[in-house]
């Protein structure tokens, strides 16, 4: 067996004339974390859910842990663990209980069962809601449930499907914190999500998907790195002229007007050419009033690639938005 533990080839996939999945290729590394960064109806879930075969692959190939999701499914289904928003918890089940009943379905031994809910109560920190009924626990806690189920099995691939939407911060935080204890297990994980933060933290590798196909694969300072050294954001009295000015100079990539700031894309450290930038300004006669000066961030990689954000947190209408042409690099 390969060391790629996910290898999509050529994969398609449309709902009627949508075609929600374009010709998407990627393997995943064992042991690795893998996003898919992008914002709603990117095609992330269509996709995640082919490779757990809840859905029948249309066209192309997809091989997760050695086999094929069309014609091994059952291999595959016992190969991994899944976290996803729509499956939901026995409400009228305890903490324990839920862990219990997952275990038997995939026939795990009795004593087996015992000793792995025991380790995920202590790593999901519901040691002391083990009796608790899933129903009365809080969302932040039914998700760790649900993390815990995912991995009742040890899975050789977890995967998880937004795992944090709609948390805050610290919750967000502290199930990062559980994906990275769960990676240390050597379990390979895949996951979805359309916040930057979370693809830029905790992935080993990221693609940034939108409008069915992936863009750019890394990892987070691959991408910010291929975009730049560093940021200026400059504020003057005359911002159309001054990014001509920039425009001429050499190692300044890229320069975009917004509605008040530049945005100016250094090809070099910004110490090697700021005086330079500033000199030309001020012969120009334009006044500066504002330079903020910053590395390039998860957003600036995701606006540079797909030509526009993410608008997190924002309720989207699937198939309003959000449409572009698409920067290709
Ligand atoms: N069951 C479905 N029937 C019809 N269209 C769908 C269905 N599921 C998703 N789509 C469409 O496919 C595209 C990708 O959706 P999805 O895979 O859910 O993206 P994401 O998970 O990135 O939000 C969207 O345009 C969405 O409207
Ligand atoms: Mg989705």
């Amino acid at each position: 067996m390969t060391a790629n533990v996910i290898e999509v080839n050529r994969l398609e996939h449309s709902y009627g004339s949508v075609k929600a999945v374009d010709d998407i290729s990627f393997t995943v590394k064992k042991g690795e974390i893998f996003s898919f960064l992008g914002p709603n109806g990117a095609g992330k879930s269509t996709v995640i859910n082919i490779l757990t075969t809840l859905r029948k692959i249309q066209k192309g190939e997809a091989r997760v842990n050695g086999y094929d999701v069309a014609k091994e499914s059952k291999s595959v289904r016992k190969s991994i663990g899944i976290v996803f928003q729509m499956l939901c918890l026995d409400h009228e089940m305890t903490v324990c209980e839920n862990l219990e009943y997952h275990g038997k379905i995939y026939s795990m031994p009795k004593k087996e069962r015992k000793e792995r809910i025991e380790e995920l109560l202590k790593l999901t920190e519901l040691e002391n809601k083990r009796d608790t009924l899933a129903k009365d626990l809080s969302g932040g806690m039914k998700r760790r449930l649900e993390l815990a189920r995912g991995l009742m099995t040890k899975p050789a691939v977890l995967f998880l499907d937004e795992p944090t939407i709609g948390f805050d911060i610290q919750t967000r935080m502290r199930m990062w914190e559980y994906l990275r204890e769960i990676k240390r297990e050597g379990t390979t994980i895949f996951l979805t999500t359309h916040y930057m933060e979370e693809a830029d933290q905790l992935s080993d590798r990221i693609s940034i998907i939108d409008n069915g196909k992936i863009i750019v694969t890394g990892t987070a300072d691959e991408l910010k790195n291929k975009l730049g050294k560093d940021l200026i954001y400059l504020e003057t009295s005359d911002n159309k002229t001054v990014a001509e000015i920039l425009r001429a100079i050499e190692s300044v990539k890229t320069v975009t007007e917004d509605t008040k700031s530049l945005r100016v894309l250094l090809g070099v450290d910004v110490t090697h050419v700021l005086p330079l930038i500033m000199e030309k300004i001020r012969q120009a006669g334009i006044e500066i009033t504002t330079v903020n000066i910053k590395k390039p961030s998860m957003d600036d990689v995701f606006v540079h690639y797909t030509g526009h954000g993410l608008r997190e947190g924002e309720p989207q209408e699937r198939d309003e938005g959000i449409k572009t042409g698409g920067v290709s690099e």
